[in-house]
């Protein structure tokens, strides 16, 4: 899957031009090459994508926060005026952030969307989840900058990428609103060649050439009609005409040299993360012990069974459910035999499930062993602990005897800890969140009691 080649325009400094630059830039992309595939969108919700491309009146359906569910390409995209095809904007920047979750979410899923070609992403003046999504699945990164304090912004990109770990060679500065009647004298001439300087000078990477400071080309974002209108249409006759042809040329040549895309290495980075993670779980399923420590029986990891999971050092298993609360009624109230107290063992079954158990042998001689149980509410917090004496006799040391003799765990004190199982599919306990956060609360039930 070789996935689009994404081009983000970025930087926390508002007003520097980034919006006509990308609105602009896919125009003269797609006049470059008829061929080429050029999807837009902003995670700004100014609706200046929208104003620009939309062709009448009806907004799709999808907007772009759809592209977070990765959906077929023709379901996210509206085809737009000048062949450049678009996804709509979000008005709820709040509700889009929350789709972003992971810094690498957005370049997964626009290499899951089909789309191919080039993929051009306008960003909000700031450096919020979205826009880091934008920059960790690009190719490129073209950071227009004005004047010496919004160069002073890009500190923040390229810290961005540092602690990241990304390589920061897709980072590219580009001079834009240059006001050409400022001259200087001495070496540096206008404020572009300064600016050039000072990124050099900074480390920065920069784009070849500038955009200038052009009333024609601000009359097209501002005008009676509250239109806009693309400069290669209407502002033939400017110098940013020629200078967006020569961006577009610059970087169609940068995209046919990169061979790899970005976010299709995300993609497959996520693919093998979640290759691993599925033979680490067939590892953790291998090892399970194979029968119920109570009863015996073969405890299948999938279907519809109720029962308990326990841990304890390297072992670990699953109790039938009917085992487990026997056992848990005998050490919590201390009940030899449920009887006529069927009803109250019922009651218990209920609640047994929303809670978590721990379990250690703390001596044992030929006539019985004292054992200490602790039971904890669902975030790891101690509810209650009790110690008995269970002699060979008792109904429960069958569990017992199974958990302690049969060589799962050692009468050491070593903790044995349970926690209830999806009823519908035990085995998913050990799947990558969930036994993430079983760990969790294991440690720190083991802490409190240590
Ligand atoms: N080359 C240009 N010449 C003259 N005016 C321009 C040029 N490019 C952009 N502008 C004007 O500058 C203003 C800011 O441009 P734009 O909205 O593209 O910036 P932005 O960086 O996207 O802003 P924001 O950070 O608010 O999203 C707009 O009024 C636009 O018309
Ligand atoms: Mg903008």
């Amino acid at each position: 899957m070789p996935g689009p080649y994404v081009v983000a325009v970025s930087s926390e400094k508002g007003g520097v031009g980034k919006t006509t630059l990308a609105t602009n830039l896919a125009i003269y992309l797609k006049a470059l090459d008829e061929e080429l595939p050029v999807t837009l969108f902003s995670f700004d919700n100014h609706f200046s994508v929208d104003k620009m491309f939309r062709i009448g009146q009806s907004p799709g359906s999808a907007a772009v926060d759809a592209l977070f569910a990765p959906r077929p390409p023709e379901d996210l995209v509206e085809l737009g005026q000048y062949g450049v095809q678009f996804i709509p904007s979000c008005s709820d920047l709040e509700s889009l952030r929350r789709k972003a979750r992971k810094v690498g979410d957005l370049g997964r899923a626009l290499a899951a969307s089909g789309l191919s070609g080039i993929v051009i992403i306008d960003t909000r003046p700031d450096l919020d989840i979205l826009t880091q999504n934008a920059l960790f699945a690009a190719d490129r990164v073209i950071v227009p900058v004005k004047d010496a304090p919004s160069l002073e912004n890009c500190k923040n990109l390229h810290d961005f990428f540092d602690r990241q770990g990304l390589s920061r060679r897709p980072l590219r500065i580009l001079p834009c609103l240059i006001d050409g009647r400022i001259q200087y004298d001495g070496p540096f001439r206008n404020p572009h060649e300064l600016l050039r300087a000072y990124a050099i000078n900074r480390g920065y990477r920069c784009l070849e050439g500038y955009i200038s400071k052009s009333p024609k080309v601000e009359s097209l974002n501002t005008n009676p009609e509250g239109k806009i209108y693309p400069v290669l249409t209407y502002g033939r006759n400017t110098d940013v005409h020629s200078q967006f042809s020569q961006l577009a040329r610059q970087v169609f040549t940068d995209m046919r040299s990169t061979g790899r895309r970005r976010c299709a290495d995300l993609h497959q980075a996520a693919q093998s993360a979640a290759a691993a993670e599925n033979r680490t779980l067939t590892r953790r399923l291998a090892s399970l012990a194979a029968t119920c420590p109570g009863c015996g029986q073969n405890l299948p990891v999938s279907g519809d069974r109720h029962a308990f999971y326990w841990e304890a050092n390297e072992r670990a298993g699953f109790l039938d459910e009917a085992c487990f609360t026997a056992l848990v009624f005998r050490l919590a109230y201390g009940q030899q035999d449920a009887g006529d107290r069927a009803p109250l063992l019922e009651l218990f079954r209920e609640t047994a499930a929303q809670s978590l158990y721990a379990l250690r042998c703390e001596e044992t001689s030929p006539a019985g062993s004292t054992y200490r149980f602790f039971r904890f509410d669902d975030e790891g917090r101690e509810i209650s602990r009790r110690q008995i004496f269970s002699h060979p006799e008792d109904q429960t040391s069958e569990v017992l005897r199974g958990l302690f003799d049969s060589g799962v765990v050692n009468r050491d004190g070593s903790l044995i800890t349970f926690c209830p199982a999806p009823a519908k599919a035990p085995g998913s306990i050990l799947e990558k969140s969930a036994y993430r956060n079983l760990r969790a609360l294991f440690a720190r039930m083991t802490e409190h009691l240590s």
